[in-house]
């Protein structure tokens, strides 16, 4: 074979940071480790995902950094949720179709509230992994392994001895998800612009019925107008809002919190930066968007060590054990050249602390100079016992916790770019209250969740209409009520 004289192809700078490699990680003290009993096998796996193809694009990482920027500066506003545990099983047509209808039906009730455009990014195609508490539990008087998520063991209790092929299944139900996902995207599916339609007979309360009937309303005739005119409602937004520019189709992200740094590793690739060609970075081609947990932020941990690599937006938690000094080292090591919106600092402090502690955050980044993205997880701090045992949450204390956190940005010249919230398409039962009225009796009804309780359909359009509510209200209209 002869060989064809190729084009030389300039070589490109490599730019990463100081001392950083993929690897660099592994030898820092790691939290909330996975202890497989066959290593050899975990090896075999993760040469075999290193081959795999990338999920997600540069040019896409690159476009919700941008957007994420937008957030940072106050030109948009960020929508983040989904499932607390995402199980295998929800990779189908129904429960993704679910999801992705109550995220956009959302992000269009907040659009209508904020006059702004609204960043979408779903905890979703890859969120299987789960911090525990506790590395193991108490079943039938037998001591056994915690459910780790899909991509460790099962949730039956014969079936926790990690198993390293669950991880070459996180891939591929991670990419059969996004894949569906981008196909009814392009078919329209965004198009969801007949609010007049959604059904809320699930509104107990006539008054409040009634209230959320006229929002409807009003969004109808918006929409309808710009129809009519043939305007686009991301025009005039953020000036980086790419998203096409027509009714009925929108940028939905993927995420996850980046836990099992082996897999994040085996999918972390040396790719050409889209926006300088001459540059190669490092991204996480498994998603999109990455976030720290709460319980894996040690500053000289293994989580972070990774995480500061990633050219990738990435998102830390931060409840009440983080000090404001603390929370200017992290920002320093993950976001050294203090990009706006590189970073989205998510709250979850619970209703009776984030009085306590989000003020001294707040100041603290303020004097630091790093241009963050403020959302409140009003989820994580407020989870109850249930007289039946099980965990719920009560949509007051969610409501409570947004609504302080809003107020304390605002009081101090900070805004709350965005919010995080534990949701599910389906009619499940696993919260209480919200305008359906659930009540704790109820809660067995429908309790479907492996780990912590969501807000189902009806609940999660609650907030957003909460939200709208109160963005309107700032903006001066009348006649509105309280959040
Ligand atoms: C989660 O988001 O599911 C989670 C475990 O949150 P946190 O790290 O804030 O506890
Ligand atoms: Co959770």
């Amino acid at each position: 074979m002869t060989s064809r004289s190729a084009t030389p192809v300039p070589p490109t700078t490599i730019v990463a940071a100081e001392g950083w490699t993929p690897i660099s990680w592994q030898s820092k003290p790691i939290k909330q480790d996975v202890d497989y009993p066959d290593q050899e096998h975990l090896q075999r796996v993760l040469r075999k995902i290193e081959r795999l193809p990338p999920m997600v694009a540069p040019g896409e990482i690159q476009r919700l950094r941008q957007q994420l920027a937008d957030v940072a500066q106050g030109k948009a506003f960020l929508l983040q949720g989904g499932d607390c545990a995402e199980l295998f099983d929800y990779c189908s047509q129904g429960p993704i179709e679910a999801k992705l209808k109550v995220l956009l039906q959302m992000s269009l009730v907040l659009i209508w509230g904020a006059r702004m455009p609204v960043v979408r990014i779903a905890r979703m195609a890859g969120q299987y992994a789960k911090p525990r508490s506790k590395p193991t539990e108490m079943h039938e008087g037998k001591e056994i392994l915690s459910y780790r998520g899909d991509n460790v063991n099962g949730y039956d209790p014969d079936d926790r001895t990690p198993d390293p092929e669950r991880l070459v299944g996180a891939y591929f139900h991670s990419a059969a998800t996004l894949n569906y996902v981008r196909a009814i995207l392009a078919e329209g599916f965004a198009d969801l612009h007949h609010p007049s339609n959604w059904n809320l007979h699930h509104v107990k309360s006539a008054a409040l019925r009634q209230e959320y009937q006229t929002i409807v309303d009003r969004l109808t005739d918006a929409l309808d107008f710009m129809k009519t005119i043939g305007a686009d409602p991301n025009a005039g937004g953020a000036p980086s809002q790419t998203a096409p520019s027509t009714l009925n189709t929108v940028d939905i992200f993927a995420s996850h919190e980046g836990l099992l740094l082996e897999y994040e590793q085996a999918l972390t690739r040396l790719m050409t930066d889209p926006l300088n060609p001459a540059q190669s970075k490092y991204y996480n081609v498994g998603t999109h968007f990455l976030w720290i947990g709460d319980r894996t932020r040690q500053l000289d941990g293994a989580h972070v060590e990774y995480f500061r690599g990633l050219e990738n937006p990435i998102g830390v938690k931060v409840g009440p054990s983080m000090k404001p000094d603390e929370l200017v080292s992290l920002l320093n090591v993950l976001d050294a050249d203090k990009r706006p919106g590189k970073i989205t600092l998510i709250t979850r402090y619970g209703v009776d602390q984030v009085d306590k502690y989000l003020p001294d955050h707040i100041r603290a980044v303020q004097s630091s100079g790093h241009c963050v993205v403020w959302a409140c997880d009003p989820m994580h701090g407020n989870t109850k016992q249930a007289v039946s045992g099980v965990k719920t949450r009560h949509l007051i204390d969610i409501t409570k916790e947004l609504s302080q956190c809003i107020r304390i940005h605002k009081r101090l010249g900070s805004h709350l770019g965005g919010v995080h919230f534990e949701l599910t398409g389906d009619s499940v039962t696993e919260c209480v209250g919200g305008s359906m009225e659930l009540r704790d009796a109820e809660l067995l009804d429908r309790y479907e969740t492996h780990c912590d309780p969501r807000l189902n359909y009806e609940q999660a359009l609650d907030m957003a209409f909460l939200i709208a509510k109160y963005q309107e209200k700032q903006r001066g209209y009348s006649g509105v009520m309280s959040l």
